[in-house]
């Protein structure tokens, strides 16, 4: 059994860009840049947080609010840090926070193929909604939509 690992969650700050960054390079063959979670950050509709390990960036997660809707942006965890749980607690925190604000609705985009990222989804009650044809590349795949619903 892997060794207990303590983290919290934080508020993305403009110091975590590069090692964000790094980890989503690690994480998707379509990368948000530097430039990107720069942009986020003074976006006041957009939410990132951090999972931090004693200073050690080790996962990431960025929602965007408009209204009563909120949509995933990006959210990884750093190889070294996968199936550990970092990935759920993120997202349980995010949930809890888009549900304080009045979020009725999370929407998020994900590959077929992301067994991982599927896994966790529909284990915290996300439902299938739709399909985006065509809508990744490299390679080119398909999006299942899926939505969590807050208030009903
Ligand atoms: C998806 C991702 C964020 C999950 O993070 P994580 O910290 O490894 O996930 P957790 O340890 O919290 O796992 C939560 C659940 O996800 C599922 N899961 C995670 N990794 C899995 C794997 N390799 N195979 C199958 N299921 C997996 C399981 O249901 C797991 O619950 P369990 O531990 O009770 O079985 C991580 O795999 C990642 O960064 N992937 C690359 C980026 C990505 O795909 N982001 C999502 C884009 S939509």
């Amino acid at each position: 059994m892997k060794p207990a690992i303590h983290y919290r969650i934080r508020k993305m700050g403009a110091g975590d860009i590069p090692i964000v960054s790094e980890i989503e390079r690690n994480s998707f063959p379509s990368p948000w840049s530097e430039l990107s979670f720069r942009s986020e950050l003074h976006n006041p509709l957009t939410e990132c947080v951090v999972a931090d390990a004693g200073g050690e960036v080790i996962g990431y997660l960025c929602v965007s609010m408009v209204l009563d809707e909120a949509h995933l942006l990006t959210f990884g965890v750093s190889p070294l840090w996968r199936k550990r749980g970092v990935g759920r607690s993120m997202m349980v925190y995010i949930l809890e926070m888009l549900r304080g604000s009045g979020i009725r609705n999370l929407f998020l985009e994900v590959r077929p193929s992301n067994q991982p990222a599927l896994r966790l989804y529909e284990s915290l009650g996300f439902r299938r909604t739709g399909l985006r044809r065509g809508y990744y590349s490299f390679p080119k795949e398909d999006a299942i939509v899926m939505v969590k619903v807050l208030y009903p």
